[in-house]
C-alpha cells in the first residue's frame, strides 16, 4: 500500500473508490455530510442524500453507504462513511473507521482508493495526526499473515495499491508528515505482529537474538549485545536461567541500544517467553493454545527498534529482553525451588507458570546495575488476572511515578491504544512474603493477581528510577477479529511507546 496526499477536488480524483465522511450531532440520529460529501452529493444530483435518507442511514462509526457513480465523478464508486457523534470521538475511533474503510475496499477489490480528509474532527485533531491515524488504520486493518498458506491462496489475496489522502493545499505538508510517521509506526506494528504470529518452534530465544542482531547490522545508531547462558551465569542471572532449565532451547538475554543523541535514556524491558507451557505447573490444552504470544513484550521492543533509525528521536533507548521457553523437563525448575536473581534477592518459585515475573526479575536487576536510565518501562504478557480485571483490549499500567504514568496515558490516548492505571498497593506486599526466601513468585491469595505480579516486579526495579509496568496479556493478542486488529498478534504497545519516545525527544 502506497500513500500519497493530493489537493485534487474530491469529484475529480480518478480512482476505484473515493470515501467521504458523515457524522452525527448530539441527540440526532441520521447524518451530517462533510463539505466534500456535499460536493459529491451535488455532482451526483443529490443522489447521496437521497439514498442515505431513503435507507435511514445512521452515521455511526464505520457505518457505510456505497454508490456507483456511472462516470458522473472521477471515481468509479463513492462511499459515505459514518464517524459517529463527533463530540465522543477519540483517535481509537478514527483508527477503527480507517480500518473499516480498508477492509471494505479490499472486499470489493479496490486497487486505488481516495479518502477525503474533509471533516471538522480531522481539523480539530490536526492534519498530521489525522493523516498518521488514517495510514495506520488502513495498513493495520488490512494486515494478513499468510506466508504459511499455499502460494495459490496467497496470490488470491487482494491488496489496495495506492491510497490518496485528499486535502486542501495549505494542509498538504501536514498530511505528508503524518503519512511518513504513520508508515513508520505501521511498519513497526507489522514487524511485531509477524513475530508474534510466527509459530513458537521458529521464534526461539536464539531466533529473537538473531532478529535483534540483524536489526543493528549496518546501522551506526544501534548496537546489540546477546548474553549466552554462560555469560548470564557469570553475572548472576539465576532467575532467568532457572526458568530455561526445562527446555532444550538455550535462553538468551538480549540488549539493544539506540543512540539518537539528546540527554535522556529510556530503558524498555520485554518479556520474551517464546512458549509458555506453564512448566511443571503445566497449563491445560486450551490455555496453552495461544501461548506463542508470550514473547509479545519482546516483539514490541524489536518492532520499535526496527524503526528508531527511521524516526531518529533524539534520545538513547536501551532494550532488554529476557528470552526463554517455559517447558517441563527432567531439569525443569520445581515448585519449592529457590533461586537468586541478579540483584541478590532470592525467589521461592511455588508456581512455575508465574515465570514471566521471574525472568523479568533479572532483566530489571540488570537495568538497575548496568543501565543509567531516566525511566524504565516493561511490557509483559504477565497475568490472566489483568484480562479478568480490564478485558481483552486494555493493558494494565502500574507505576511508582505519577509523571511517567501521565505521559504514558497521554501517549496511549493519542495513539489510539487503551491503558488503565492499577494500584501498586503496598499492603498487598505481605502476600508475596516467603517463609524461607525473600519473596515468593505467587501470592497467598488468588485475588488481585495483576497487582501481585506488578508488586513482585517492583521488588527488582531499581529504587529511584521512575518505573512503569504494562501488563499486556489481554491486548497483545486478538482472539477474535476486530477492524484494526485481525485475529492474532496485535502489536499492542508499539504505537503508544513510539509516541511516548517521540514526544519525549521533541
Ligand atoms: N503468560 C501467562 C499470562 C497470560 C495468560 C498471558 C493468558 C496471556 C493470556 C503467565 O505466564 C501466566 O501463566 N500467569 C499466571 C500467573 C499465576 C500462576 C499466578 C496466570 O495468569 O494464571
Ligand atoms: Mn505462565
Ligand atoms: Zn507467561
Amino acid at each position: 500500500m502506497k500513500f500519497f496526499t493530493k489537493p485534487t477536488d474530491v469529484t475529480k480524483i480518478e480512482c476505484d473508490l473515493v470515501t467521504v465522511f458523515a457524522s452525527q450531532e448530539k441527540g440526532n440520529e441520521g447524518f451530517v455530510l462533510s463539505d466534500d460529501a456535499k460536493k459529491i452529493d451535488a455532482a451526483l444530483g443529490g443522489m447521496l442524500t437521497e439514498i442515505a435518507t431513503f435507507q435511514d442511514f445512521e452515521a455511526t462509526p464505520g457505518n457505510t453507504i456505497l454508490i456507483h457513480t456511472h462516470g458522473k465523478i472521477g471515481a468509479m464508486r463513492t462511499m459515505l462513511v459514518g464517524l459517529g457523534n463527533v463530540e465522543d470521538l477519540a483517535v481509537a475511533d478514527l483508527h477503527a473507521v480507517a480500518a473499516t474503510i480498508g477492509r471494505k475496499s479490499v472486499g470489493m477489490a479496490v486497487k486505488s482508493l481516495a479518502v477525503s480528509l474533509s471533516h471538522e474532527f480531522i481539523s480539530s485533531l490536526g492534519h498530521t495526526h489525522a493523516g498518521q491515524t488514517m495510514v495506520e488504520g488502513l495498513t493495520l486493518g488490512t494486515y494478513t499473515f499468510s506466508k504459511h498458506k499455499s502460494l495459490d491462496a496467497q496470490r488470491k489475496e487482494k491488496h489496495i495499491e495506492d491510497v490518496f489522502l485528499l486535502t486542501t493545499p495549505p494542509k498538504l505538508d501536514a498530511v505528508a508528515v503524518g503519512i511518513s510517521k504513520g508508515e513508520a509506526v505501521s511498519q513497526a506494528v507489522v514487524f511485531t505482529r509477524d513475530l508474534v504470529n510466527e509459530p513458537p518452534s521458529t521464534t526461539t530465544p536464539t531466533y529473537l537474538a538473531d532478529v535483534a542482531k540483524k536489526l543493528v547490522k549496518e546501522n551506526d545508531l544501534m548496537s546489540c549485545d546477546v548474553l549466552t547462558p554462560k555469560e548470564m551465569k557469570t553475572i548472576g542471572m539465576e532467575a532467568l536461567l532457572s526458568i530455561a532449565r526445562g527446555s532444550d532451547e538455550e535462553p538468551r538475554f538480549i540488549k539493544l541500544t539506540y543512540k539518537g543523541g539528546g540527554k535522556k535514556t529510556i530503558c524498555l524491558v520485554g518479556k520474551g517467553i517464546t512458549f509458555d507451557t506453564g512448566g511443571l505447573s503445566l497449563k491445560d490444552a486450551k490455555n496453552m493454545e495461544t501461548m506463542k504470544l508470550d514473547m509479545a513484550g519482546a516483539a514490541v521492543l524489536l518492532g520499535i527498534f526496527s524503526v528508531l533509525p527511521l524516526l531518529k528521536p533524539k534520545l538513547t533507548v536501551v532494550g532488554l529482553i529476557s528470552a526463554t521457553e517455559n517447558m517441563p523437563g527432567p531439569k525443569a525448575v520445581k515448585p519449592g525451588d529457590i533461586v537468586r536473581a541478579m540483584n541478590g534477592k532470592t525467589i521461592e518459585i511455588l508456581n512455575t507458570d508465574a515465570e514471566g515475573r521471574v525472568v523479568l526479575a533479572d532483566a530489571l536487576s540488570y537495568a538497575g546495575a548496568k543501565v543509567k536510565a531516566d525511566a524504565i518501562i516493561d511490557l509483559a504478557t504477565l497475568t490472566g488476572a489483568c484480562m479478568v480485571a480490564l478485558g481483552e483490549d486494555i493493558a494494565g499500567m502500574f507505576t511508582d511515578d505519577e509523571a511517567l504514568g501521565a505521559k504514558l496515558k497521554d501517549a496511549a490516548i493519542k495513539s489510539g491504544e487503551h491503558i488503565w492505571g492499577l494500584p501498586l498497593v503496598k499492603e498487598y506486599k505481605e502476600q508475596l512474603k516467603s517463609e524461607i526466601a525473600d519473596v515468593k513468585n505467587i501470592s497467598s491469595t488468588r485475588y488481585g493477581g495483576a497487582i501481585n505480579g506488578a508488586l513482585f516486579l517492583q521488588e527488582f526495579a531499581p529504587k529511584g528510577v521512575p518505573w512503569a509496568h504494562l501488563d499486556i496479556a489481554g491486548p497483545a493478542y486478538a482472539e477474535k477479529d476486530a477492524p484494526l486488529t485481525p485475529k492474532g498478534g496485535t502489536g499492542f504497545g508499539v504505537r503508544m511507546i513510539l509516541r511516548y519516545l517521540l514526544e519525549l525527544a521533541s
